[in-house]
């Protein structure tokens, strides 16, 4: 089934052109093109304008079952959130409310809140319950423009309880139309009961909790919270180097809550991206920038936690690919609105529409090892994309917080549209 969307007012291709990835000034360029035309079935087939296509398909070299007016409205692909802890059970309100009084993200989890709350949680739910909570949240993901997110485990941390999560995830694939990519995240925090012989479940991970989830084919990477009071990067290196010999693909949750040399660590291992670095150093900047490793930042996190934000322009200036994604997550940042995320990454860290818009998208996608299919509108790709209620992009971040999108296209399929206003 061929379907062409005409009448697009403004078609935000982002042109990789073959890229993996863009760094630099590379990520200004859009490839937009004005009162285009777009023929795709699964994948993108054709772009051009509909006198073209009308005539291709006067001399038979163009088909399509169906016509769908764009009415005028901006075309860009769908967001790819790369970054996310979206599988949780319960609420931590009362952290936010008592952030909200002056105590520190550090200090919660020092008096049991903070991930442990969140873990207690998960290992009290079961699989279906964890579903229950997760689908509403995914659902509002989709409908503000999400059409690829990663999924981390991590609220388990015991065997069981990770791959229950790890499981569930698999199960919201077959339940809902995005793209779900999943991450092991088993050393998120060390459980209580391990505190005091924390080796044992460094231990647990490398020998035991690690090769089940690569011999169940859950998950595609490993990830771990390198920072003061979680991982040390002795330990980080242990886990993320048994992973790698599983198999599984690297990340990192670097430099986020103090200056810890982990962007440095994510290099070293050829990590896809080091996350978070809201204290990273000039060392950390020129070590990603050597390996290519992307720097995904998430703004909402330093929102949320009232944290200085990630120097997104000394990367770019620095040509390290920058990405863009929510961290959503019950504790640090519950926010699953990746046009929140460019309006941040915009008004607070000083990156310019297009940059974010190629950050939240194709560069997404590469932090995934996705971007030969996903995160531009180019013949040969899937044609996920997004039709926003705007003229131009760029309104994206000048109306902020509220919904711009109008209709969602995952695969060729419209996967959901939203009521006229
Ligand atoms: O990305 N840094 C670690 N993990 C999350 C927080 C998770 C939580 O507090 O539940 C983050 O900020
Ligand atoms: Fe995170």
């Amino acid at each position: 089934m061929a379907t062409l969307l005409y009448n697009i007012g403004q078609l935000v291709t982002v042109a990789a052109e073959g890229q993996p990835v863009k760094a630099g000034e590379a990520m200004q360029e859009l490839g937009i093109r004005s009162d285009a035309a777009m023929l795709f079935a699964e994948r993108i087939l054709w772009i051009g304008t509909l006198e073209e296509a009308r005539a291709l398909q006067g001399q038979g070299k163009l088909h399509w079952d169906t016509a769908v007016d764009a009415k005028g409205r901006v075309v860009v692909p769908g967001f790819v959130d790369s970054h996310t802890h979206a599988l949780f059970a319960g609420s931590r309100l009362q952290e936010f409310l008592l952030r909200l009084r002056g105590y520190s993200y550090q200090q919660i989890a020092a008096a049991g809140g903070g991930i442990w709350a969140t873990v207690q949680a998960v290992r009290a739910a079961s699989l279906e319950q964890l579903l229950q909570a997760a689908q509403p949240l995914l659902q509002s993901a989709l409908h503000h423009g999400t059409t690829t997110i990663e999924i981390k485990s991590g609220y388990g941390l015991d065997l069981e309880s990770e791959l229950k999560m790890l499981r569930a995830i698999q199960e919201l694939r077959r339940m809902l139309p995005l793209r779900i990519v999943a991450t092991f995240l088993g050393a998120h925090a060390i459980p209580p009961e391990y505190a005091t012989q924390r080796h044992r479940y460094v231990e647990l991970l490398c020998k035991e909790m690690i090769p089940a989830v690569a011999a169940e084919g859950l998950a595609e990477y490993c990830d771990v919270f390198a920072d003061e009071g979680y991982f040390t990067l002795h330990e980080a290196e242990q886990i993320l180097s048994t992973a790698q010999q599983y198999g599984l693909g690297l990340r990192l949750h670097a430099d986020e809550l103090s200056p810890f040399g982990a962007a440095e660590l994510a290099a070293r291992l050829g990590a896809r991206s080091a996350d978070h670095l809201l204290y990273i150093s000039d060392a950390g900047i020129e070590a990603l920038r050597r390996s290519g490793t992307i720097a995904t930042l998430l703004p909402g996190t330093a929102y949320t936690l009232g944290l200085p934000y990630a120097p997104a322009r000394r990367l770019i200036a620095a040509g390290v690919p920058v990405a863009l994604a929510t961290d959503c997550n019950p504790g640090s940042c519950l926010c699953e609105n990746m046009q929140m995320v460019l309006s941040l990454a915009c008004q607070q860290m000083r990156m310019l529409p297009a940059e974010a818009l190629t950050a939240a998208t194709l560069n997404g996608a590469a932090a995934l090892d996705r971007s030969a299919e996903l995160g531009s509108l180019e013949v040969g790709k899937l044609a996920d994309f997004l039709v926003l209620r705007l003229s131009d992009f760029a309104e994206m971040v000048y109306h902020f917080g509220v919904n711009h999108v109008a209709e969602v296209w995952i695969g060729g399929e419209r996967v959901w549209s939203a009521p006229e206003l």
